[in-house]
C-alpha cells in the first residue's frame, strides 16, 4: 500500500514541527480539504499569512502575468512590482522608504543592523524588548526574546539586550537610560498570547523616548497588514515608531517581509552595507500589491466588522461557559480565546469538528482567520468551538 505523506515526513524531514495530522489536497478561500476530501475551516490562516484567504483569483492571477514577464532577477535591477509596492506602503504607512527581505526574522534581524548603525553614530548600544514578545529564530531576534524552548543550549547570543517584563512600567523606566539605543516590541503580541500593550505602558514608552532619544521598532509582523483591522496594530495608540517591521500577509501567501522606516534612517544603509538576493522577489511583490489594493477596497473594513462580530460572538460563548472560558484578547482577525485548560487539547477537538485554529501561550486558543471571513464563517466557528467546549467539559477538563 502506498505511504501516507505522514509517514513519508517522518522518514525525510526533521522532526521539528508540530504538525496538524491534515494531508492537505487544497485550500480555498477559508477552506482547506485534506487528500480524504474532509473540508476543514480555516481559523489560522497560514499563521496570519493568507490575510486574502486561500487561492485568492486576483493573486493567482497577479503572480502568472508576473511569471510570464520574469521570476527572479535579483536586485541589480528595478523591478517596477517591488517599486509599486513600495509606493503603497509608503503613502498608506506615512514612512519614507521600503527595504524587502523574505521573512519576518529576517525583516527584524535587518531593523536590529539598522538601529546597531544609528545606534553606533549616537554613542548608544543597548536594546530593549519584552517577555512574551517573539520576533524569529535567527540570533537577533532570539537575543530579544527570552523563551527558553527557543534557545536553550544555543547561546551564547548577542551582547547589549535586554529582556523585560511586558506592560511592567517600572521595569521600563529601570531598563532605559543614555545607552538605550532601541526598544523592540509588539504592539499586540502574538506568540505571548495576544496580548496588547497597555496605553498607559506605551505613553511611558514614548515619554521616554522623548526624554533619552532611542528607536522604537514595531514588529507588525503578525499584527500588521490589515488583521486587526487598520494598517499596524500600533496605528491604534496614535503613535509612529522609527522602524516598522513586516512579513506574513504583506505577500498574501509567498514569502515577503520588509523594513519601513524613515529618510534619515535608511540613509544609514548605503551601497552594500545590507541586502539579499531573493527579498522582494517579483513575484512576492506582486502578490503583495494585490493585498494591499484589495486592504483598501474593502477587506481591511470587513476585518474591523467581522472582527467585532468575532468578538461579540466569543464573549457570548464566555458568558455560556465562564468557568472554562476566561478572557477574550485581540481584535479584529486577532483574537485569543483564555482558557482554564490546554488549548491544545482543544485545538485537538476543534479539529475532529472541522476547525482549524491554533494553541499559543498555552493556555491561549489563537484565532487567526484570513480577513476576508464572512458572518457564516464566524458562526461555524463558534458552532464549532461550543461544540468542542462541551465535549471537553463532558471529558472533564480542568476548571483552571
Ligand atoms: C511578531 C512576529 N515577528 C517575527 C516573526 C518571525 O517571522 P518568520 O517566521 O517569517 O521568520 C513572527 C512569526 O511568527 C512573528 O509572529
Amino acid at each position: 500500500m502506498k505511504e501516507t505523506l505522514i509517514q513519508r515526513e517522518h522518514e525525510v524531514m526533521f522532526q521539528n514541527y508540530r504538525r496538524l495530522p491534515i494531508e492537505i489536497d487544497k485550500a480555498i478561500g477559508t477552506e482547506i480539504f485534506d487528500k480524504s476530501g474532509k473540508r476543514y475551516l480555516d481559523f489560522l490562516s497560514g499563521i496570519a499569512v493568507n490575510a486574502l484567504g486561500h487561492s485568492h483569483p486576483r493573486i493567482i492571477k497577479a503572480i502568472q502575468l508576473q511569471a510570464e514577464q520574469y521570476l527572479h532577477v535579483s536586485n541589480f535591477f528595478y523591478q517596477e512590482p517591488q517599486i509599486r509596492l513600495s509606493e503603497m506602503i509608503k503613502e498608506k504607512s506615512g514612512m519614507d522608504r521600503v527595504y524587502y527581505s523574505n521573512s519576518g526574522a529576517e525583516s527584524f534581524e535587518g531593523a536590529i543592523k539598522l538601529a546597531r548603525l544609528w545606534g553606533n553614530e549616537h554613542g548608544k548600544h543597548h536594546m530593549i524588548a519584552f517577555e512574551g514578545g517573539f520576533h524569529g529564530r535567527t540570533y537577533g531576534p532570539l537575543s530579544l526574546m527570552n523563551k527558553p524552548l527557543y534557545k536553550d543550549g544555543m547561546g551564547p547570543f548577542l551582547p547589549n539586550m535586554s529582556v523585560i517584563p511586558f506592560n511592567d512600567i517600572d521595569a521600563l523606566r529601570k531598563a532605559v537610560n543614555d545607552d538605550t539605543c532601541a526598544v523592540a516590541l509588539e504592539f499586540l503580541q502574538g506568540e505571548g498570547g495576544i496580548t496588547h500593550a497597555d496605553p498607559a505602558f506605551v505613553t511611558e514608552l514614548m515619554n521616554l523616548k522623548d526624554q533619552y532619544n532611542f528607536l522604537i521598532i514595531a514588529d507588525e509582523v503578525q499584527s500588521g497588514v490589515g488583521r486587526t483591522g487598520s494598517l499596524f496594530f500600533f496605528d491604534k495608540y496614535l503613535i509612529k515608531p522609527d522602524i516598522i517591521v513586516m512579513a506574513k500577509g504583506i505577500g498574501g501567501g509567498l514569502p515577503l517581509g520588509a523594513i519601513v522606516t524613515t529618510n534619515d534612517l535608511a540613509k544609514l544603509v548605503d551601497k552594500g552595507r545590507h541586502g539579499t538576493t531573493y527579498g522582494g522577489n517579483s513575484l512576492a511583490c506582486a502578490a503583495g500589491i494585490v493585498v494591499m489594493e484589495e486592504l483598501y477596497s474593502g477587506v481591511m473594513a470587513n476585518a474591523h466588522e467581522m472582527g467585532c462580530y468575532l468578538k461579540e460572538t466569543l464573549h457570548a460563548i464566555m458568558d455560556e461557559f465562564p468557568d472554562y472560558v476566561k478572557e477574550i484578547r485581540g481584535c479584529g482577525c486577532m483574537q485569543g480565546v483564555v482558557l482554564s485548560f490546554e488549548s491544545a487539547i482543544l485545538v485537538e477537538e476543534l479539529l475532529k469538528n472541522g476547525i482549524i485554529a491554533n494553541s499559543t501561550a498555552v493556555k491561549v486558543l489563537r484565532v487567526l482567520p484570513p480577513l476576508t471571513i464572512s458572518k457564516k464563517d464566524v458562526d461555524e466557528f463558534a458552532s464549532g468551538l461550543r461544540q468542542s467546549l462541551q465535549t471537553l467539559i463532558a471529558m472533564g477538563v480542568s476548571k483552571g
